[in-house]
């Protein structure tokens, strides 16, 4: 199949591409800006969202036979300092990109997130109320619900949640920030009541092109890890990997941190049937997703220098 891939240089639509490459498709890989390391990787090129012209253009030249859309303004601080641009991207553009998909009868997956729950009523199912608390979780519920109003054919909506993994800036997933923050100097502080049932990018690309492959599977579905954890003991858990002390680790706890967080979910788990059953992909244990962290380039001298016990990791770039 020809695949497009929107939000190429991101942690998600990275994985995606590897994936659609490792499975013999062809690819198209779009990203707002173009950046050195994924282009090297899959030739990524820039196709910015916000103004859509260019975009439909683009995709009549090209006719795909399926898209993947992972390009999204996802972290709810830049939405809520510009929410009409992260609107742009994360409701108008996701509408249209999905619009263009049903012209072409292309194959459209569109990528939603746990976000759109309050977290009171965990492991939640498809079909439960949602209620987002942020910005960010409305828009993309709002995204939601425009995209699957475009058709009910050829069309999936993935709800995942918290996601680790290496991104091509080395920036984006929760151990390269603990990382990165460990290397300014920094505490980072996790929360021990913020429970969330994270996943992998390497295990969410897996499932997203055998969706795109299963042309029988079609609308709403949910998708988590094995395992549900507190970001604190997650924190934890990678300080260990990479071989530095818990002690690094600040400890504090939703409840008495609102003022400074704002209104945040505690509790985020997936009810994961039917779609568990139906597929191939399985989802990936802490275990798994620790075993596939690795250390940012740009961190390797710092780490060099400053782990605590150097025997737990061996960086592979
Ligand atoms: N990461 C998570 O923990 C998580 C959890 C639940 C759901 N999700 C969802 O999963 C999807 C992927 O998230 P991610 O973490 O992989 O995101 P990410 O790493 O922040 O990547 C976002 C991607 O969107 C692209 N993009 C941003 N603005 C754009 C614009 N104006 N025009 C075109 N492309 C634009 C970026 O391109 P540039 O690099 O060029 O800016 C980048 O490729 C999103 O829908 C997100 O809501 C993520």
């Amino acid at each position: 199949m020809k695949i497009a891939v929107m939000g190429a240089s991101g942690l998600l639509g990275s994985a995606v591409c590897r994936e659609c490459l490792a499975r013999g498709h062809k690819l198209l890989a779009y990203a707002n800006r173009s950046w050195e390391e994924p282009k090297k990787k899959y030739g990524v090129s820039s196709l910015p969202m916000e103004k859509f012209d260019p975009v439909m253009r683009e995709f009549f030249d090209q006719w795909p036979d399926a898209v993947v859309n992972c390009a999204a303004i996802s972290s709810p601080d830049m939405v809520d300092k510009n929410p009409d641009y992260a609107r742009l991207i994360n409701v108008e553009a996701a509408r249209q990109l999905a619009e263009v998909s049903a012209h072409l009868g292309a194959r459209h997956l569109q990528v939603s997130t746990d976000m759109v729950f309050d977290g009171t009523s965990s492991p939640y199912r498809s079909t439960d109320q949602t209620n987002p608390l942020s910005e960010y979780g409305l828009q993309k519920l709002e995204a939601e619900k425009q995209v699957l109003a475009t058709t009910d054919i050829n069309l999936v909506v993935l709800r995942i949640t918290l996601l680790n993994g290496n991104s091509p800036r080395g920036d984006r997933s929760p151990h390269e920030r603990i990382l990165s923050a460990l290397a300014k100097g920094e505490e980072p502080t996790l929360f021990t009541d913020e429970w969330r049932q994270t996943s992998s990018a390497e295990n969410v690309a897996q499932l997203i092109v055998e969706l795109i492959e299963r042309p029988n599977l079609n609308g709403l579905f949910h998708w988590a890890g094995a395992d549900t954890i507190t970001r604190h003991e997650l924190g934890r858990r990678i300080l260990q990997r990479f071989g530095f002390k818990e002690e690094r680790l600040g400890t504090s706890t939703l409840a008495q941190s609102q003022e400074r967080v704002g209104d945040r979910p505690g509790k985020l788990t997936f009810e994961l049937a039917p779609l568990v059953s139906k597929v191939k992909t399985q989802p990936a244990t802490i275990d798994q997703q620790l075993e596939e962290m690795h250390l940012p380039l740009a961190l390797y001298s710092w780490y060099r220098e400053n782990v605590d016990d150097p025997t737990c990791y061996n960086p592979r770039f």
